[in-house]
């Protein structure tokens, strides 16, 4: 068994920075305190007052396989994810095939094994056909069931009202949301293909997968979770809008109850806006779309003040070839997971909130949303899947990009921290220049 003793690091955790050292012995967390002592055989590491976190746990990855492996596959996109700093994903379910049933869920499972570098968890994923399935759903099996109530990559929408009452009525697990109104938004995208045929400018995006096209997909999967009781997690809100639908407050209630809807939001909502599609275009083309400077000043806010609940990324690799594409054939989604968790401490640097935030955003709220099995938290007993930050700043080089697709949206952009380790189950999986050792991911464990 190794044993690791990290000594010196400002541990970021459960609302606190504080110093302390943090003792791994095989996989597991085994001690945090103050002038802990090296045992013979022990690999010390010295953070010399570096921040030192849990890992993060992203709640929504589109890692692509079975099906779309020119993309990416778990192979990859875990790698680029442990050297960003998370240590656990979960997968969305429009793959090709679909996650639409049990054995299909399980084959994804037996993939990631032994070829995952960050732990995984798959989505189930909903149809409007497969509602005898969504009832058989083990809970201990998936973080959840994903809805689509729009439109998006792959062919998945749930749009039969009846369909959709039964899903919120019966699922065994937590619903979690892509709302956007399709309908609304194939409107507007046939007034703007009559004026400009398929080559709409990227700027229009915004209008076509408009705000009006959110909030009214967001407020029904909300009037459906009240009227059944349904515990809702409404991914990638990307307006000011819909923010005033959800509850203010932390996602745990002083009397130890907890809010059964929530939302979430991704890391380009936070770092990019309207005027960012001059330059960047289809990079910054994704579903729900990129909006306006408001809309980022809201989602900041809300992050602060806790009425968004979780951050992530919606990580969605589409090749380079694939967005040059005319807009209407230009896929949606862009890769994130490698820099997703410097991005956000660019927001602690530029004052938005503080480190402890990002942690309670991204990895102690997600693990406590979906009950996911002693990680998430510094914590003695649970699993050591750590990452220590320090404040270099780097530029992002298109050569250091470990996602299949080989771009980036942040090319060119400097973040002022880096990654320096991360260590996924107690083993160092990345030590800041290189990925270290065999694939390590676990099977998430939901505790429920
Ligand atoms: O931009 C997006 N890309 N939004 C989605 O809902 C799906 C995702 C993808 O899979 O490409």
């Amino acid at each position: 068994m190794s044993h690791t003793l990290i000594v010196n690091a400002r541990l970021v955790n459960e609302g606190r920075e504080f110093e302390a050292d943090l003792r791994i012995e095989g996989e597991r967390i085994a001690a945090i305190g103050s002038s802990l002592s090296a045992r013979p055989g022990d690999t010390v590491v010295d953070a010399a007052g570096r921040r030192l976190l849990p890992g993060m746990i992203d709640d929504q990855v589109h890692f692509r396989e079975p099906g779309l492996e020119h993309k990416a596959d778990i192979a990859s996109e875990s790698a680029a994810a442990v050297a960003g700093g998370l240590t656990s994903f979960m997968d969305m379910p429009n793959t090709s095939p679909p996650t639409l049933d049990a054995t299909a869920l399980e084959d994804k499972y037996a993939r990631a094994a032994g070829r995952a570098r960050a732990n995984y968890g798959f989505y189930f994923g909903a149809s409007n056909d497969n509602l005898e399935a969504v009832r058989g759903i083990d809970p201990r099996a998936t973080p959840g069931l994903k809805v689509f109530m729009g439109a998006s990559t792959g062919n998945m929408l749930v749009d039969a009202p009846d369909t959709l009452d039964a899903i919120f009525r019966d699922a065994p697990v937590p619903i979690i949301t892509h709302c956007e109104d399709t309908p609304t938004i194939d409107a507007a995208l046939a007034e703007y293909r009559a004026k400009y045929g398929d080559d709409i400018p990227a700027r229009f995006h915004p209008d076509i997968r408009s705000r009006e096209a959110c909030l009214k997909s967001t407020r029904l999967a909300l009037e459906l979770a009240r009227r059944h009781g349904t515990r809702l997690h409404v991914l990638h809100i990307s307006t000011a809008d819909e923010l005033a639908l959800f509850e203010r407050g932390p996602l745990v209630r002083a009397d130890g109850s907890r809010k059964r809807i929530t939302a979430e939001t991704c890391i380009h909502f936070l770092r990019f806006e309207r005027a960012d599609y001059e330059r960047l275009g289809h990079q910054i083309k994704c579903n729900p779309a990129i909006k306006d400077a408001s809309d980022r000043a809201a989602l900041l806010q809300a992050l602060a003040e806790d009425v968004v609940d979780v951050l992530a990324t919606d990580h969605a690799p589409h090749t380079w070839e694939e967005k040059q594409a005319p807009y209407v054939r230009a896929p949606s989604g862009l890769p994130l997971v490698q820099f997703a968790l410097v991005a956000a401490l660019e927001c602690v640097h530029e004052g938005h909130f503080d480190a402890a935030r990002v942690v309670q955003k991204f990895a102690h709220a997600p693990a406590q949303l979906f009950d996911v099995k002693e990680r998430g938290f510094l914590r003695e007993g649970y699993y050591a899947d750590l990452v220590l930050v320090e404040d270099t700043p780097f530029t992002v080089r298109r050569e250091d990009v470990l996602s299949r697709c080989g771009w980036s949206p942040f090319e060119g952009s400097t973040f002022r921290s880096r990654i320096a380790s991360t260590w996924v189950n107690g083993t160092l999986a990345w030590d800041g220049s290189a990925l270290v050792g065999a694939p390590r991911g676990r099977r998430l464990e939901f505790d429920r």
